[in-house]
């Protein structure tokens, strides 16, 4: 069995110049495949709420949704790190309540969980966490669960002013402990300047070239949720396709008597055919 993934390994990356690999997943079967293809951190994102479970925010989904893709991920994954996203709201009503959810990630098997925001309160959920054994991965520049305040999907951090304000959030939260951070929708200069001036790895979401690593939803790179895809996605696979295609040519099939096959059914043995048949005279 390859040697699990864990904040070690990942800070060891970033020392060593190396970049790692991260990518959203919400199943077992997902998690599974990620996995032995050696994709190094697998998040359970709160953009489940979207892709998976069709709400039309990820602030929708609560704690107890995220336990259950987070158990499924943990059961599929041996390798890899799994971090899993604090949902909006399991964090905002005071530092036991949101170690209260943090612990209940923890147990469903998450090794980290992932927190957006960089304020005074968020760093202090960030050092308790730590403090008590829970790593946990920052998320700065575009911050989904800020939608509202931000005021649209906008790009962060655009002036050198936003872009060191970024910076100084992000060594708040690497002084509280965080072992990571998420740069989201920030230009490739700005992230490549934060990345420099951090010991903990920088990990990009639309945030260039520069960083320790990269991180995109897998049902976007899978070409599975097809409703919209960010200009910093790649398309690897067209499942959307596959999938149409496949129940098209099922309904097909089904309806012409071609499905199922003599190959795809069970049969009575010999004696039991002749007695049925008999039934039936
Ligand atoms: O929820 C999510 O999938 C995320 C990543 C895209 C960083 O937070």
């Amino acid at each position: 069995m390859l040697k699990k993934v864990t904040v070690n390994t990942l800070q060891k990356m970033k020392d060593n110049g190396e970049k790692f690999s991260m990518l959203t997943a919400y199943d077992y079967p997902t998690a599974k495949y990620l996995d032995e293809a050696g994709i190094d951190v697998l998040l359970v994102g709160d953009s489940l709420a979207m892709v998976i479970l069709g709400y039309d925010n990820t602030g929708k989904i609560g704690i107890e949704e995220m336990s259950v893709f987070t158990k499924a991920v943990v059961r599929g994954a041996n390798r890899a790190f799994i971090v899993a996203d604090m949902p909006f709201g399991s964090y905002h009503s005071g530092i036991d309540n949101a170690m209260a959810n943090i612990c209940h990630l923890a147990k469903c098997g998450a090794n980290a969980v992932k927190i957006e925001g960089g304020n005074d309160y968020i760093y202090s959920i960030v050092e308790r966490s730590v403090g008590l054994g829970v790593p946990v991965m920052g998320h700065l520049g575009f911050t989904p669960q800020f939608l509202n305040t931000i005021g649209g999907y906008n790009i962060q951090g655009k002036t050198v002013e936003a872009t060191l304000e970024i910076l100084k959030q992000a060594k708040h939260l690497e002084e509280a402990g965080a072992f990571a951070v998420v740069l989201e929708m920030v230009p490739e200069e700005s992230a490549a300047y934060i990345t420099q001036n951090l010991k903990i790895p920088t990990v990009s979401c639309g945030a260039g070239r520069f960083c320790d690593a990269q991180v995109i939803v897998s049902d976007d790179m899978l070409g599975k949720f097809s409703e919209f895809k960010p200009k910093f996605v790649r398309k690897y696979a067209d499942l959307k396709s596959v999938i149409l295609n496949s129940a098209k040519q099922y309904d097909f099939d089904v309806k012409n008597g071609n499905f199922p096959s003599e190959d795809e059914i069970y049969k009575l043995n010999d004696s039991e055919r002749m007695q049925l048949l008999s039934y039936q005279n």
